[in-house]
């Protein structure tokens, strides 16, 4: 059926990592090769659909080895993301995060239960950096046994600000607090886990 099997794999890693719209993977290609997409703009924001990107072959084999029930269930609890950035890395993805989060404190602070939901919200369902997350993990990361942590962080983080949210705009803002000491929880659990390179400078070359 496919011409080679890095082709299946390339096909596969779409299936996974990209949309949950379902399109084709040569539908995204000839749009990411025309450049044809429609934002930014007021209203909107962000991509539907995740630009193709050609990654590398080592990455490729590792998202390959993936298994399938592992990669549906993956697909299933990301299946909420459906904006999408040619441009921000991981890391201006979490700084846009991190601002969103900032904002929910303030808003529980303040009392400012709608502040605090909008923001929660929108840092719950975060836009995907270029090449989605993966693409930021290290290789040897890349396996079932590192990435099953990642359900249990989900439920802490995403899910927890849903109820952060759900809390603030039903103005239990002690109850919202306390579950938003969950969710960053969640975020240090996989910053220990995955998270390397704080962006060092190469010209520190001694102490
Ligand atoms: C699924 C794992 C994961 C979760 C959950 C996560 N992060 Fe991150 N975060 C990362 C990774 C990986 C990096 C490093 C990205 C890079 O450098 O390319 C990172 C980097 C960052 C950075 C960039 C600054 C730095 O020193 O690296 C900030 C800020 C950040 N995260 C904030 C947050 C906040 C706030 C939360 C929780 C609301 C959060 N992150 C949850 C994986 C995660």
């Amino acid at each position: 059926m496919f011409r080679n099997k890095s082709l299946a794999t390339a096909i596969i890693a779409f299936a996974v990592l990209g949309t949950a719209s379902g399109s084709t993977f040569a539908e995204a290609s000839a749009e990411a090769k025309a450049g044809a997409h429609t934002y930014p703009s007021v209203e909107k924001t962000s991509a539907d659909k995740p630009k193709q990107y050609k990654m590398s072959k080592e990455f490729m084999e590792a998202v390959g080895k993936l298994p399938p029930e592992f990669l549906a269930q993956f697909k299933k609890m990301t299946s909420k993301h459906t904006r999408y950035s040619e441009d921000a890395t991981a890391r201006q993805v979490m700084m846009e995060i991190l601002s969103d989060v900032q904002c929910v404190t303030t808003g529980l602070m303040v009392e400012n239960g709608e502040m605090a939901a909008d923001c929660a919200m929108r840092a719950s369902a975060h836009r995907w950096p270029k090449g989605h997350l993966l693409a930021y993990v290290q290789l040897h990361q890349i396996n079932v046994e590192s990435l099953s942590a990642l359900p249990t962080i989900n439920g802490m983080v995403e899910k927890g600000l849903e109820r952060v949210a759900d809390m603030a705009i039903k103005k239990d803002f002690i109850g919202a607090s306390t579950e938003m000491g969950n969710v960053l929880r969640g975020c240090a659990t996989c910053h220990n886990m995955f998270r390397f390179d704080k962006g060092s400078s190469k010209y520190i070359v001694g102490e």
